[in-house]
């Protein structure tokens, strides 16, 4: 999942960079081009043996349960599970991230968009484990802050000094 993960997008390689940090809207043939990667993604990883397990996945991210995904249109079931739990994955990355045409969304709101693709285009049970990760994530960063702000205390309380650094 890990390796599926991180080659999804190798196919992107063949895309032009004017089309991938392209600030406006594309045009049909560079969507065409855009569209195409997750195809050169497949057939680049599949002739590496240790990796060709995993070709299929990383391949079938852009793929949609209602089957207007892409590269081949595959439907529910035939879309692989990590496929599902990738393409969960990206869309949340692509939407809190920066893009050449938008500024990143913050992990709530990106969250509530891809909710409402549950059951349609996207796996309800990997929209379930985005949520726990994030919930999770969002206790750890909270946990983190008062980790920090506890220790500040303790550390400059009753010496009258300041904290190391
Ligand atoms: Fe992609």
């Amino acid at each position: 999942m890990l390796v599926a993960g991180l080659l999804h997008d190798l196919g992107k390689l063949g895309v032009s960079n004017q089309v991938l940090d392209k600030p406006g809207p594309l045009t049909a043939s560079e969507f065409d081009l855009m569209r195409a990667h997750t195809g050169l993604t497949h057939s680049l990883i599949t002739p590496l043996h240790p990796l060709r397990d995993i070709a299929e996945a990383a391949a079938s991210h852009h793929e949609r349960l209602d089957g207007t995904g892409y590269h081949r249109a595959l439907a529910r079931e035939r879309v692989p599970l990590a496929a599902r739990v990738l393409a969960v994955a990206d869309i949340f990355d692509s939407l809190t991230s920066d893009r050449p045409y938008r500024e990143a969304l913050d992990p709530d709101p990106a969250l509530a968009l891809i909710e409402r693709e549950a059951g349609r285009g996207l796996d309800p049970s990997a929209i379930d484990a985005l949520r726990e990760a994030v919930s999770d994530r969002g206790s750890l960063a909270a946990s983190a802050v008062a980790g920090r702000a506890t220790t500040r205390g303790t550390v400059s309380r009753g010496s009258g000094r300041r904290p190391p650094g």
